[in-house]
This record gives C-alpha cells, structure tokens and sequence, in this order.
C-alpha cells in the first residue's frame, strides 16, 4: 500500500511504503525497555544495519531492569549506535527516506531517549518521522527476509505482552484473546528467578530445559476464556512443586557433595551444575507453556479460518515453543518466525512496521506511552 507523508519543513509530501514506486531506505530506533538498538532497513524488508546495545549485564546485578539507570544508559549509547548503524549500512543521513521511533508501550524515560533522537533526525534533514507502536513492530519483525503477506494469525509473546492478533491487513487487526495476569516471558522470568536462574531468566531456563524430561511433573493448564491466557496459577503450581522438591534436591545435593551456587557470590555457576530436578522442572514449565500456547492458536486458526500463523516477541525465540508451532507445517499451516535476533528488541522491526503499517504516529509531537491494549494507535 502507498501512504504519503509530509517532510517536517518543507512539508514535501513523501510515498512511503509497497508501490511507493522506489526504494525506501527507513532509520528506526528502539529503546523501549533495555536494548538501545538502531537500523536501517530497505524497503522494510533487506536489513542494511541492525546495531543493538543491550545493557542486561547491568540490570542482572538488581535481578530486574531498573528504569532509571535504563533511561541513563540510553543516553550513553544512543548516538554511538546511531553512527554505527549509518557506518554499518554505508548511507548518509540525507539518503534516508524516513526516521521512525517507538512511541510505546514501554518506560517513559527510555522511549523518551529513542523517540526524542528520532524526531530529531527527521527535523534536522527534514523527512517525514513516523512512530511506531512497539507491539506492531514486534509482529513486523516477521517481514524482515520474508515474502510474508497478511491475512494472518500471530502469537505475540514478550516479557510485557500475550495476544493472539487477527491480522488481516496491514492496517486492519484485532486482537482475538490476551493473558488475564502474566505476560509469557514475565511468566519465564518469575518462575527462572524462584528456581536460582540469573536475569532474564528465560533464554537459560529454555536452555536448561533442554536436558530434561518434559513431562516430569504434571502442571496446570489454564482454563480461562476462549483465545485468552493466564499463568499466574502456573507459577504458583511450580513454587509449590519447587518447594515441595527443595527437601529431597538438598538431601541428593549432600549426598554427591555438589552446590548450584557458587560459594563466593552466592550466584548460580554453570548450567551443568544444576540439578536434575532443577532441569526437569524447566522441561516441565516449559512443556506446559508451549502446549498452551499451541492448543490456544489451533483453535484460533481453526475456529476463524486461517492458514498462516505468525511467532512474535521476545520469546517467539524460545526453542520449544518454535518446535511445536513449526510442526503445525506437516497439519498444511505455513509457520514464520523472525530469526533470532529480530525476536528480542531490535530496531529493524521498527522499521519494518514504519513502512508497512498504516498504524503509525505520524505527528512530530506524539508523546510516548508507557502501557497499551492491542496494538492500535
Ligand atoms: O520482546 P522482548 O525482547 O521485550 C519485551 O518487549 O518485553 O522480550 C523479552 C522477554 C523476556 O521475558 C525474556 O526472558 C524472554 O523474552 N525470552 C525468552 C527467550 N528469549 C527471550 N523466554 C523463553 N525462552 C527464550 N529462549
Ligand atoms: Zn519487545
């Protein structure tokens, strides 16, 4: 779809986006939460540069990002990514064709930093600035090296966020089913954090529970309504079932003589050293995690008559959970998924979204947001 945009001086108008009639070359910036990240993108699709800060060493020291000091090391980083991402994609400012930033949801003082350079740049070579909503971006980052094309449905699973979305366009999309408490990763995190995991505990506990059995213990799925979620009762199902094996981890723990913690910081060491009630608890939550997911978009795609499902979020990169959405290939279901690294935060999915949605805050002087049901305006 062609969409025109105005210049911020000149007010020259812009066509942006498919059969806009030649190469869009989109700058995002993303800085929602604790990655400074910076890309520039073709045509929202070919990545030129994708330069991500990540600051998780930082916030692993408080168990949690702090907002504050998020917001700071923005600051730090955000024009050394910027010139990286131009170095990186050899093109001049003056090349761009538009600047985008995400607007949220996300913390107030870290979009502030992100979105704030973003508008900046499109004031100062004057070209049209576009915000994007965080959430429609992370669906977006499955255009990146894909011919996809809506209709589609997609799982949107982060730290912040679970929704099942009906995307039928790039500009019409509802959100069929949320979680009721517990975003999926927040779920990953919080159950990582009680069973000794260092932050975030996702990636680890995903890589932990690859060694164990995943039907170990039995845990709860959720009965809530038809496409949304819950896992809060999740969690407490594994801190009783973690507190209940505490007793005989100890005892087979005195027994062979070894500790998860090492002695002189009292953090866990090596995911070797884990026990194996530890990791068939990870297989377990995990198991149950993902068959939730899958039994609630099956139906979704079934129900609504979709053959295209879509992973997105943070923790779209789970390994386990692609398994079982990409086996829904043998049931005649096309399955995409970003790579890796366009499944965490990252500015190539911004700017993706600035050239295909038409969900975007074009105004200069949109203020960001911190929290947002769906992903509309
Ligand atoms: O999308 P994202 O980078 O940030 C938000 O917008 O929230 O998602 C971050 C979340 C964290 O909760 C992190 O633990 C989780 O994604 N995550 C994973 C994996 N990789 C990242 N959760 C489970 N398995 C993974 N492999
Ligand atoms: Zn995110």
């Amino acid at each position: 779809m062609k969409r025109i945009k105005k210049t911020l001086f000149s007010e020259k108008p812009i066509n942006i986006g498919e059969n806009s009639g030649y190469d869009n070359y989109i700058m995002a910036i993303e800085s929602s939460c604790d990655e400074t990240a910076c890309s520039i993108v073709k045509n929202g699709r070919e990545v030129l540069s994708n330069v991500v800060a990540s600051q998780i060493k930082t916030h692993a020291k408080y168990g949690g990002v702090i907002p504050e000091i998020a917001a700071r090391e923005h600051l730090e980083a955000i024009n050394i990514v910027i010139e990286e991402a131009f170095e990186q994609a050899h093109i001049k400012p003056q090349d761009i064709t538009a600047f985008a930033g995400t607007v949220g949801p996300g913390l107030v003082g870290s979009l502030l930093v992100g979105l704030n350079a973003a508008k900046t740049l499109s004031l100062i070579y004057d070209k049209p600035f576009i915000g994007v909503n965080h959430l429609n971006a992370h669906v977006c980052a499955n255009y990146i090296d894909t011919d996809l094309k809506p209709p589609f449905i997609a799982l949107l699973i982060s730290g912040g966020h679970t929704q099942i979305i009906e995307v039928k366009s790039h500009s019409e999309q509802n959100i069929l089913g949320e979680t009721i408490d517990d975003a999926v990763g927040e779920a990953y995190d919080k159950v990582a954090r009680l069973i000794g995991l260092p932050y975030p505990g996702g990636p680890l506990l995903d890589k932990l529970a690859k060694d164990g059995n995943r039907f170990a213990y039995k845990l709860p799925i959720s009965k809530v309504g038809e496409y949304d979620f819950s896992f809060s009762g999740l969690k407490t199902a594994v801190l009783r079932l973690v507190q209940s094996l505490e007793g005989e981890e100890v005892k087979s723990k005195k027994e062979k003589g070894k500790s998860n913690q090492d002695p002189q910081n009292h953090s866990p060491v090596h995911p070797f050293t884990y026990s194996p009630y530890t990791i068939n608890v990870c297989a377990s939550f995990q198991e149950t995690v993902s068959e939730t997911l899958l039994i609630k978009v099956k139906s979704a795609l079934k129900e609504k008559g979709y053959n295209q499902i879509v992973l997105a979020g943070g923790v779209a990169a789970n390994s386990e959970i692609r398994r079982k959405f990409f086996e829904l290939e043998n049931q005649g279901y096309k399955v995409n998924a970003p790579a890796m690294k366009y499944c965490t935060d990252n500015a190539a999915m911004v700017a993706s979204c600035a050239y295909f949605s038409t969900n975007t805050f074009d105004d200069v002087d949109v203020e960001v947001f911190s929290r947002v049901k769906g992903l509309k305006k």
